[in-house]
């Protein structure tokens, strides 16, 4: 596309011969008038270059004007800059001016694009557009766009069609609360926000079309955090005639393809890893496996001392489990573990510390032979310098849970957790849970995952203890997609609504159509769905989903720019028929 009032980009301007003349737009991005000579760094999407207006060659009597961020036109003749700047692409040349225009002037900005200034996230997200110019900012964007531009082309290519499903629609059940749309024409009636496309997607499995994708907005009202917004993307895909495997191998191709937009050559296949080994070895489904350090059980060794607080820990159902820090010797002084105790909270009442030169040595050896503590630490391993942390706990869900943040608090003081990237599946997910008010069972997933083929009988039996098939895709610790193969059957379809003990009712209110629509030939099929915010937040090292959204929302779910949400007027909830 031609630009009337443009030549070249900036960064278009390194290998072109000194001498050529050519015309820049952009933003004055820093001004320096020293006195007769004025430097002007300006930007334009793809870089800045040094325009300098000499008056003793080339008077501009308008160049005093330009402040910082006047949007501006400079005609001038490329030539070496006298003072190099390495760290620019365009670091040797400069734009000696013969013509300059101001295309519009501007405000001094509240933040500072040139500088890198800490300012509050409230008044960069209030003034969006100013935050986004920073350089920085516009790479992960650039980032954001090559990733989603290798998924279409990855998916595309494997003959997936892309589909767009409806906005308003009806809920859909992921666990979190809709976004709710009043409808005008039917008073007292709504249309949710989907939370995710799931239904419509198994749908088009049903129309036939086999194999589906969209990069689509989903909406769930529910707590936010650093990896978690209202309002975010999936990478939605699904197919028919496939299996766990099929699913598992076109992720893994187009994860391969997304990494290579940063560089990145990633070796396949992805580690898979059983929830239930997870869990016992990382307290958590989604393990950081950028570094060790898994847990071990050991509560039979533990026992077969004297010391009081396990013996009496055992002997009550619970276990004492714990985990080997390389070279911890050093590093774990009483400070650090006063800290690492206090942030574990009230219920743990202490962490047991065995350390390792050449021998096992600890403040417990008075409660064990030097056989007994040996074996207390062959489990882990454990090299010259390193140390063994124990902890124990009646209920091993509060223990399992104290240890996980104690290994990811340990992996980001020990500076574990940066600069690679360590990819899992975990595979083999409970098909239900217990809901922790009622003790109902709940979808793990959601209803419409299949039970594991090996785990069909349990679902008469003991269905608490039925695996799902369904999986999810975890990158440095973060989950980043999940998905399944979903039931293809009405009547098992129904076996499982009954089992999550929902009425007829209930099932033709929330799933009448899918029901149905489930009995006129419906395909094997299943499928996926990527985080495309926490995927990019990841790949560019942001650390947090706001910085690869161009607009987001607050902590709180606002938007403090178009001060969304906001109040309305009488008349139109009148229209609605809200009170
Ligand atoms: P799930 O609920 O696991 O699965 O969502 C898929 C992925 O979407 C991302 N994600 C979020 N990202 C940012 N903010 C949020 N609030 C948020 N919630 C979820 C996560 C997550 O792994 N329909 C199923 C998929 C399927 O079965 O095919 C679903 O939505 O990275």
């Amino acid at each position: 596309m031609d630009s009337p009032n443009r030549s070249h980009f900036a960064l278009d301007t390194p290998p072109l011969a000194l001498g050529t003349t050519v015309t820049l737009c952009g933003w004055a991005h820093k001004v320096r008038n020293l006195g007769g000579l004025i430097f002007i760094d300006l930007r334009d999407r793809s870089g800045l270059i040094q325009i300098v207006i000499d008056p003793a060659v080339c008077p501009i009597p308008l160049a005093s004007e330009v402040r910082s961020e006047f949007v501006i036109q400079v005609t001038g003749i490329l030539r070496t800059r006298s003072q190099m700047n390495p760290a620019l692409p365009t670091g040797n040349i400069e734009c000696a001016a013969t013509a300059l225009i101001i295309l519009n002037d501007a405000l001094p900005p509240v933040i500072s694009v040139s500088e890198d200034q800490s300012v509050e996230e409230l008044t960069r997200l209030k003034y969006r557009y100013l935050d986004l110019r920073k350089p920085a900012q516009l790479h992960r964007f650039v980032m954001r766009h090559r990733v989603s531009a290798a998924i279409r082309d990855y998916l595309n290519r494997e003959a997936f069609l892309e589909v767009e499903t409806p906005i308003l629609t009806k809920s859909t059940p992921e666990g979190a609360r809709d976004y709710l749309v009043p409808s005008r024409v039917q008073k007292g009636r709504f249309f949710a926000l989907p939370q995710s496309p799931q239904l419509f997607k198994q749908l088009l499995m049903m129309s036939g079309f086999e194999r589906y994708y969209q990069i689509v907005k989903c909406f769930r009202d529910e707590d936010l955090r650093a990896d978690r917004q209202p309002e975010f993307t999936q990478v939605d895909i699904e197919a028919s005639f496939v299996n766990q495997d099929s699913i598992l191998n076109l992720t893994e191709g187009l994860l391969k393809k997304v990494f290579e937009t940063i560089g990145v050559s990633l070796s396949l296949p992805i580690q898979r890893m059983s929830y239930a080994e997870a869990m016992s070895r990382y307290g958590c489904d989604k393990p950081d496996l950028r570094f060790g350090m898994a847990f071990q059980d050991v509560s039979l060794l533990a026992s077969a001392g004297d010391f009081q607080a396990f013996n009496t820990v055992v002997a009550q159902g619970g276990c004492v489990k714990g985990l080997c820090v390389p070279n911890g010797k050093a590093y774990l002084s009483r400070k650090i573990l006063g800290e690492l105790t206090e942030s574990l909270g009230t219920e743990i009442k202490g962490i047991s510390v065995v350390s390792y030169t050449d021998k096992a040595e600890s403040s417990l050896s008075k409660f064990y032979t030097p056989e007994q503590l040996e074996a207390l630490s062959a489990p882990f391993s454990p090299k010259t310098g390193d140390a063994i942390l124990l902890l124990c706990h009646p209920n091993e869900t509060l223990l399992l849970d104290a240890l996980c943040s104690l290994r990811l608090q340990l992996g980001d003081r020990l500076g574990l957790r940066k600069d690679t990237f360590a990819l899992l599946w975990v595979v083999d997910f409970p098909l239900f849970e217990k809901d922790p008010e009622t003790g109902a069972l709940m979808a793990m997933h959601h209803p419409f995952t299949s039970v594991h083929p090996d785990d069909i009988p349990l679902l008469q039996t003991d269905p608490e203890k039925a695996r799902a098939q369904a999986y999810d895709i975890v990158l440095n610790g973060t989950e980043i997609g999940g998905g399944s193969i979903r039931i293809h059957r009405s009547d098992v379809q129904e076996q499982l609504f009954t089992l999550l003990n929902l009425s007829e009712t209930q099932i033709r209110d929330k799933f009448g159509f899918f029901v149905d629509a489930l009995k006129y030939g419906t395909p094997p099929h299943g499928g996926i769905a990527l985080g495309l915010d926490r995927l990019v937040m990841l790949l560019t090292g942001a650390t947090s989903i706001r910085d690869v959204i161009a607009f987001p929302k607050t902590q709180s779910a606002s938007c403090p720019l178009t001060d969304a949400p906001s109040e309305v007027s009488q008349a139109q909830l009148k229209e609605l028929g809200i009170n």
